[in-house]
C-alpha cells in the first residue's frame, strides 16, 4: 500500500509510464502542481524541492475511462448508488465513467441529470459522465428532448438494457442525436430472440437445458443499427459485443466508413459459456458469455481496431436478486473492481496483448469512441492517473468489494497486477483498504 498524504504539488518518480500515445512505455517522472500534469520528463529522478513519490516498481498510466456503468441511482440504491459506484470505479483505476439511464426513474429528464452531476460531484470519488435515455421511459417509442438532455450535461444516449425494436423510431433517435452531436449506445439483442434466454444457445445450453440465445439475436441487431446509422450519418456504438459475426459486421462498416465505434467487457473477454455448468447466477449476463471462438474474435477485433474499447458494463444486483433459480435471476454482473486485474492476468500475463496496448483499451480508445475528455498523459491536462503495481499477485476477496452489490463470479479469483490506486486532479485516493 502507497502510503502518500495528499499534497497539492509534487513529482511522481521513476515510473514507467504508460503513454497511449507512444510506441513502447518508458521510465520518467511527472510533477504534479494544482491538479495539473506540468511536467513529464524521461528520467528516473530530477533535483527538486517538491515532496517525492518513489514509484519505480510501479507503472503510471492515465486513469481508466469507463463508458458502461450502471450506477442504479436514482431508483435502485439498494444495488448502488452514486457514491459506492464511483468508490468502486476508482479502486478500480477508473477516473471516469459513464452511467447508463436504466434507473428508475429513467435519465429522461434534465432534472435527473443535474441531480446526478451533482451527486457525483458532492461524493468527487471520480468523473461522472451520463448517458441519457433514448426513449421516454426507455419505452423504445417516443424519443427524448435531446437538446435539452445535452443542455444538461448528457454526453450519449442509450436505452442499453433494451434494443429499440421500433426501426421508425431508431431511424428518428439517430437522426435527433446526430444533429446534436450525441452518439447513441445501442444494446443490440433482438428481443424475440433472446426473450426468456437464459444463455448462449449452444452445447452447453443444450446440456444444461436452459434456454439458448443464438448469436443471431446480436447480429440481426447488429445489421439493423449499422444500417440506420449509414442512411443518418449518425454515430452508433455498439455496446458489449460478444459475437465473431458482429466483429465481423463492425469490421466491414468501419471499412465502408459508416460512423460505428464498438466496445467489449472484460466478462465476454475471457469467460465461457461452459462456466455455466456451475449455475452460478452472477454469470447469467445480456448479452451473454459466448463460446472460445467469440472470445478470440473479440480479442483480435481490440487489437485490430474494429472493437475500439473496453467496457465493463458494472451491473450490480443485490443478493436477494441474484440467490434464486437461474431463470429468475436478472442478468449482470459488478466489474469496475477487477476489469483490470483480470484482463491483465487473462491477457497481458498470457502474451495475448500487451500491458501498453491494454491500457490503449482502457483510456484513450474509449475517451476517444465516445468523445469524451481524458486517456492522455500530457502536459497542462488534469493530472488523472493511476499507479498500477504490475507483478502483485493478490486474491479477489469479497471483504475488498467497494461496490454495494457483491455479483461477481471471481470472488476468490488470484490475480497478477493491482491497481495501487488513482490520482484525480491530483489528488490520491488509495485502491488499497487498510
Ligand atoms: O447484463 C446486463 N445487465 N446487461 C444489460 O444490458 C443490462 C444490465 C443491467 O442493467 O443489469
Ligand atoms: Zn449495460
Amino acid at each position: 500500500m502507497i502510503d502518500w498524504k495528499d499534497k497539492r504539488e509534487f513529482w511522481i518518480m521513476g515510473a514507467r509510464i504508460a503513454d497511449p500515445s507512444a510506441e513502447r512505455m518508458r521510465v520518467g517522472s511527472v510533477c504534479v502542481q494544482r491538479g495539473a500534469i506540468t511536467e513529464i520528463v524521461w528520467q528516473k529522478s530530477v533535483d527538486t524541492d517538491l515532496p517525492v513519490l518513489e514509484a519505480e516498481r510501479f507503472v503510471l498510466a492515465p486513469g481508466f475511462v469507463d463508458v458502461h456503468a450502471h450506477l442504479r441511482e436514482p431508483g435502485y440504491e439498494e444495488k448502488e448508488t452514486i457514491e459506492t459506484g464511483t468508490a468502486a470505479a476508482a479502486a478500480g483505476g477508473y477516473t471516469a465513467v459513464l452511467c447508463m439511464a436504466n434507473t428508475n426513474p429513467a435519465i429522461d429528464d434534465p432534472s435527473v441529470v443535474e441531480y446526478l452531476a451533482r451527486r457525483a460531484s458532492l461524493v468527487g470519488n471520480c468523473r461522472l459522465y451520463i448517458a441519457g435515455a433514448l426513449t421516454k421511459g426507455l419505452g423504445g417509442e417516443i424519443v427524448n428532448e435531446y437538446g435539452l438532455l445535452k443542455h444538461a450535461g448528457v454526453s450519449a444516449l442509450s436505452d442499453d438494457g433494451r434494443w429499440v425494436t421500433n426501426s421508425q423510431t431508431m431511424r428518428t433517435a439517430l437522426e435527433y442525436a446526430g444533429q446534436h452531436g450525441l452518439p447513441v449506445i445501442s444494446h443490440c439483442e433482438d428481443s424475440f430472440l433472446a426473450q426468456s434466454a437464459l444463455m448462449n444457445e449452444g452445447y452447453h445450453s443444450t446440456r444444461l437445458g436452459l434456454r439458448g440465445e443464438p448469436a443471431a439475436a446480436e447480429e440481426i441487431a447488429v445489421s439493423r443499427d449499422i444500417m440506420l446509422a449509414a442512411l443518418t450519418g449518425a454515430h452508433l456504438h455498439v455496446a458489449h459485443v460478444s459475437t465473431a459475426g458482429s466483429v465481423d459486421l463492425i469490421r466491414r462498416a468501419k471499412k465502408r466508413g459508416v460512423r460505428v465505434t464498438a466496445e467489449a467487457t472484460p466478462h465476454h473477454l475471457t469467460l465461457d459459456d461452459s462456466l455455466l455448468e456451475s449455475y452460478d447466477t452472477n454469470l447469467k449476463v445480456q448479452p451473454p458469455l459466448r463460446g472460445r471462438k467469440d472470445i478470440d474474435a473479440l480479442r483480435a477485433g481490440l487489437l485490430d481496431g474494429t472493437i475500439d474499447c473496453v467496457a465493463t458494463d458494472h451491473a450490480p444486483h443485490t443478493e436477494i436478486d441474484k440467490d434464486v433459480e437461474f431463470d429468475e435471476a436478472p442478468p449482470g454482473m459488478i466489474g469496475l473492481e477487477t476489469a483490470f486485474a483480470q484482463l491483465h492476468t487473462r491477457l497481458v500475463k498470457t502474451g495475448v496483448v500487451d500491458l501498453l496496448d491494454l491500457v490503449r483499451f482502457l483510456t484513450v480508445r474509449p475517451a476517444e469512441a465516445l468523445e469524451l475528455p481524458g486517456g492522455c498523459i500530457k502536459k497542462e491536462a488534469p493530472a488523472d492517473l493511476v499507479l498500477i503495481d504490475p507483478e502483485e499477485e493478490w486474491t479477489f476477496d469479497r471483504a475488498l468489494i467497494r461496490s454495494r452489490s457483491k455479483n461477481t463470479p471471481l470472488v476468490g479469483a488470484a490475480f497478477t497486477g493491482r491497481v495501487q490506486g488513482i490520482f484525480l486532479e491530483g489528488k490520491w485516493r488509495s485502491a488499497i483498504m487498510g
